[in-house]
C-alpha cells in the first residue's frame, strides 16, 4: 500500500500541528504505523491522500451513524448555510432540536446546547453539584467523559478511593473531590460514598457511561446500573448517565433500550451533532432550572447552538425516529462482523472476546471475560496492534486502539461486513503463522 503522501502530510503536520495531530488518538501512538491523512469519505468508504480506500468502522468516533456525506443531511446543512452560518441569538431550530431529544428521553425536561462532549459532562458535573450542594464525584476507572479538570483522574493508589491526576496540569486539590470506583462493582461505589462522607464533603453526583465504550466496549451489568440508582438515592448523589457516544447510537434511546434506570441527567454528543461540533445536557426541571440564566449555576457558549450543526443534527434525529428498523439492521451487521471475528480468532487458536451493543462493537484477543478496565488492561495489546496494521494494509479501517468502540453505518451492506471478516481471517492466520 502506498502511503507516501500521508507520511510526508504527517511530518509537515508535526511541524506546526503538537504531535501532527488535533486529538491525541488519531496520532496511532497506541499501534504501528502512520495516521492516514484522510481526503474524503463517502457512505461507508475513507479514501486517504494516496487514493487508498477503506471501509470505516470508526466514523469520525462515532457521530456519523449515517455514513460520510449523506445526501439528506448535506442538504440540510446547505440550506442552514444560506442563511448565515452564526447568530449568537437564539433560532427556531434549536427549540426543534431541543424537543426531538425530549420526546425521546422521558425523564429530560429541559436541556442545553454546547459544542462537544466535553463540555457537555463539564458543565453537568457543575449543575450537579450546584444543584445536590456537594462537592465530591463519583467516576469510574476506564470511563471517559472529555478533558475537563475534575474528569482526567485515575484512580488512587491501593485502596484509596480519591484518585490522582491522570495529566500534568490537574490540580491535586481538584482532583481529590474526584472518587474512582470500578465498573460493574456496586462494592467499589459504596466505598467511594462513604469514604467521601467520613471525610465530610458528600457525593455530590456520579457519572457513568452505562454503555462503556472508552475501554473497548463494556456494557454495564443490569443489576449494577438498578444498584447505582439505589446507592444515589439512598445517598442524594445525581446520577449523569454519560450518554455521549451510546446517545441514539446504541438505540434510539441510548441506555435506555437496553435498560430500565431513569438517571437524573444524561449528556449527549456526537450522533446528535452528525458530524459537525454539537453536544447538549439536560435533566428535570428542578435541577436544569437552575442553570443561568434562571439559576445561578454559569455555563455559555458563543457558538452554542450552531445553526450549521444544529441543522445536520435535527435531520439525523428526525431520520432516525422516522426509520426506527435502522437500528436493529445495524445491529444485525454489527453481530455478523463480531461473529465473523470470532470464527476468525478461532481458526487461527487466537482468544477473543466480543461485544455488540446496536451499532457499536468492541473485542478484545484475551480469554477472560471484560467487565472493567482491568479486565482489559489484560488483553493483548501487541496482537491487537499487529492485527490494526494488517487490516489497515486490506483496506479495513479500525479504531486504532483496543480500548475504543467500532461503529456500524447505514450505508454499511453485507458485502462491506464479509470483505472485513475475509481480511480478519487472513490477518488472524498471518499472524498465528508469525508473518
Ligand atoms: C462517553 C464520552 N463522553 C464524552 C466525550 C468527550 O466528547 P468530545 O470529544 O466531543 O469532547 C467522549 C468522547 O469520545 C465520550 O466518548
Amino acid at each position: 500500500m502506498n502511503l507516501t503522501n500521508s507520511i510526508n502530510n504527517f511530518n509537515e503536520a508535526k511541524q506546526v500541528i503538537v504531535g501532527g495531530v488535533n486529538s491525541p488518538v488519531r496520532a496511532f501512538g497506541a499501534v504501528s504505523g502512520t495516521p492516514r491523512f484522510i481526503k474524503r469519505g463517502e457512505g461507508a468508504y475513507i479514501y486517504d491522500e494516496d487514493d487508498n480506500k477503506y471501509i470505516d468502522f470508526v466514523q469520525s468516533w462515532g457521530p456519523l451513524i449515517f455514513g460520510h456525506c449523506h445526501k439528506d443531511i448535506e442538504s440540510h446543512i446547505l440550506r442552514a448555510l444560506k442563511n448565515g452560518t452564526s447568530f449568537g441569538a437564539p433560532t427556531e431550530l434549536e427549540t426543534a432540536l431541543a424537543k426531538e431529544i425530549i420526546a425521546v428521553y422521558e425523564n429530560i425536561d429541559k436541556v442545553r446546547l454546547v459544542n462537544s462532549g466535553t463540555e457537555a459532562t463539564m458543565s453537568a458535573i457543575r449543575l450537579a453539584r450546584g444543584f445536590s450542594g456537594k462537592d465530591d464525584i463519583i467516576k469510574f476507572e476506564g470511563c471517559y467523559h472529555g478533558h475537563s479538570d475534575s474528569l482526567l483522574v485515575s484512580a488512587g493508589s491501593g485502596c484509596a478511593t480519591f484518585g490522582s491526576p491522570s495529566s500534568l496540569g490537574v490540580p491535586h486539590d481538584l482532583s481529590r473531590h474526584t472518587l474512582v470506583a470500578r465498573y460493574n462493582d456496586i462494592d467499589s461505589v459504596r466505598s467511594c460514598f462513604e469514604e467521601s462522607a467520613n471525610k465530610g464533603s458528600g457525593v455530590g453526583c456520579v457519572i457513568i457511561e452505562p454503555i462503556a465504550g472508552n475501554m473497548g466496549l463494556v456494557p454495564a451489568d443490569k443489576e449494577f446500573l438498578y444498584s447505582l440508582r439505589k446507592l444515589c438515592n439512598e445517598f442524594g448523589a445525581v446520577l449523569i448517565f454519560d450518554e455521549v457516544m451510546s446517545g441514539f447510537r446504541a438505540s434510539l434511546k441510548g441506555a435506555l433500550g437496553f435498560y430500565d434506570v431513569l438517571p437524573d441527567m444524561v449528556t449527549f454528543g456526537k450522533v446528535i451533532g452528525a458530524g459537525l461540533p454539537l453536544a447538549a445536557f439536560g435533566g428535570r426541571d428542578e435541577i436544569m432550572n437552575l442553570l443561568s440564566p434562571l439559576g445561578g449555576v454559569y455555563q455559555a457558549g458563543t457558538l452554542s447552538g450552531n445553526p450549521l450543526a444544529v441543522s445536520a443534527g435535527l435531520c439525523a434525529l428526525l431520520t432516525l425516529k422516522q426509520n426506527p428498523k435502522i437500528y436493529s439492521h445495524l445491529e444485525f451487521l454489527a453481530k455478523r462482523l463480531l461473529e465473523g471475528f470470532k470464527a476468525a480468532s478461532q481458526q487461527a487458536n487466537i482468544p477473543i472476546q466480543t461485544n455488540v451493543c446496536g451499532s457499536m462493537f468492541g473485542f478484545f484477543f484475551c480469554s477472560h471475560e471484560v467487565r472493567n478496565f482491568e479486565d482489559a488492561k489484560r488483553a493483548d495489546n501487541l496482537l491487537f496492534a499487529k492485527f490494526h496494521e494488517k487490516m489497515l494494509a486490506k483496506g479495513v479501517y479500525l479504531a486504532c486502539s483496543q480500548f475504543e468502540t467500532g461503529f456500524i453505518c447505514t450505508p454499511m451492506t453485507e458485502k462491506d461486513i464479509d470483505s472485513a471478516i475475509n481480511a480478519a481471517n487472513e490477518s488472524l492466520c498471518e499472524i498465528a503463522q508469525g508473518i
